[in-house]
């Protein structure tokens, strides 16, 4: 057994994947070959999960069909929106909740889905998991605002809609478009930590809702999906200080503070998702309020060009941006996270997929290093 043991296990392959690839180098991320530059620009949420699933970006009837079969799962069983309302009166964390959804939708599905899961059947289960999570999840926060939920709105597509079920309005197509970028550039990204959590729990053929309820679980955590909230946060410290936000990132730097939605396991440099969201930021300061632009830039700017992080490889990650983004969306800061699992469900079942189809249970080893040979005394001599 090789014995060169790689903590977090950095650097390790332990897979093929056709799915995404990683130049942390470079700064370049692609899907299936097509860069995240151009899927950003010229394609939908809905057809990169279809690429990300099927291996070949939709022609117009496969998207039309692709499209409908996820439309027409978007509602929730009765007793999900119930557990929704009671949670958000619980107050507990929008993960959490989401977390809950996902494994009750295991359970309200229809009679003939129950056979054991064959590609068509984790596919079709993917599509739900896809369509129900928007639907959950605004009826969430609708709770927790002491509103109704809101029905979809059966012309919108995934992105629009969501924004259309949290206030009951539809979003401008600035909005829209801004959204269902953002949905496309965390959509999926190698084998990070929540993919990972998703190939371990499929790995041992359970179910895609159990993988999927993983992943979430694994996105929650700040060193990974629960950085772009922590990115606002620092945001509005920065607005509420008595320092103007260039002193506070001084100070905060002095005191050795970790800026979040800064450094990254693969990438050495600016995180070519970053780029786009700030690109998106900028424009919707430009008709709003260009203060946590600026306030984002600022950051960037000190700890890039001042403190010389670039040189140490440290850079901004997909998190940076996306907080500035949402908040400038009018979405809830602690929706951040769960909008990002909304999105990377799509990489999620797309890993599992691939995977399974030359499936390897996952069963990495530990070194022993606890005592051997003890002898064992009895409780009364203990
Ligand atoms: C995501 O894996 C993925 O692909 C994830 C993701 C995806 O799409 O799935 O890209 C999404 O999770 C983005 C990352 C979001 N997390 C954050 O922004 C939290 C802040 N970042 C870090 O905690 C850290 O950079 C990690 C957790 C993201 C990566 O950690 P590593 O690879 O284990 O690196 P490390 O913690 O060992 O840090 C390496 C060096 C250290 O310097 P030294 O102690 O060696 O001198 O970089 C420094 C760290 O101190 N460093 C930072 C820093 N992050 C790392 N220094 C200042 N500010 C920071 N934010």
């Amino acid at each position: 057994m090789a014995d060169d043991l790689k903590k977090g296990l950095e650097g390790v392959l332990v897979a093929e994947s056709e799915l995404s690839s990683i130049d942390g180098d470079e700064g370049r991320l692609i899907y299936r070959g097509y860069t995240i530059e151009e899927l950003a620009r010229g394609a939908s949420y809905e057809e990169v999960v279809y690429l990300l699933w099927h291996g070949h970006l939709p022609d117009e009837a496969e998207l039309a069909e692709f499209t409908e079969a996820i439309n027409e799962e978007r509602e929730v069983h009765e007793d999900v929106l119930a557990t929704m309302e009671r949670l958000a009166e619980a107050d507990e964390r929008p993960m959490a909740a989401l977390r809950t959804a996902v494994s009750m939708f295991s359970a309200y599905e229809p009679e003939d889905d129950v056979e054991p899961d064959d590609l068509e059947a984790t596919l079709r289960k993917g599509r739900r998991i896809t369509a129900k999570i928007p639907t959950a999840l605004a009826a969430f926060e609708r709770y927790r605002l002491g509103e109704d939920p809101i029905d979809p709105h059966p012309d919108l597509g995934l992105a629009a809609n969501f924004l259309y079920m949290l206030t009951g309005e539809e979003p401008s197509d600035v909005h829209a478009e801004t959204f269902d970028q953002a949905l496309i550039l965390h959509a999926d990204h190698g084998l990070n930590a929540s993919t990972f959590t998703s190939m371990v729990i499929g790995s041992t053929m359970a179910d895609i809702y159990s993988a999927v309820t993983g992943g979430v679980a694994a996105l929650s955590g700040p060193l990974h999906g629960g950085a772009n909230q922590d990115v606002m946060e620092v945001l509005f410290e920065i607005d509420e200080s008595e320092l103007d936000h260039r002193e506070w990132v001084e100070q905060a730097n002095e005191e050795g503070r970790r800026i979040p939605g800064f450094g990254h396991r693969v990438y050495n440099v600016k995180d070519p998702r970053a780029k786009i969201l700030q690109e998106r930021s900028e424009e919707l300061a430009e008709n709003g309020e260009d203060k946590w632009y600026d306030y984002t830039t600022t950051i960037e700017q000190f700890l890039t060009e001042e403190q010389g992080l670039v040189e140490k490889g440290i850079a901004p990650n997909v998190d940076f941006y996306s907080g500035s983004v949402y908040y400038q969306l009018g979405i809830p800061i602690d929706m951040y996270t769960p909008i990002f699992a909304m999105s990377r469900v799509g990489g999620w079942v797309g890993h599992v997929l691939e995977y399974q189809e030359e499936n390897r249970l996952i069963r990495p080893r530990a070194r022993y290093t606890g005592p051997t040979d003890q002898e064992f005394v009895p409780l009364e001599e203990r």
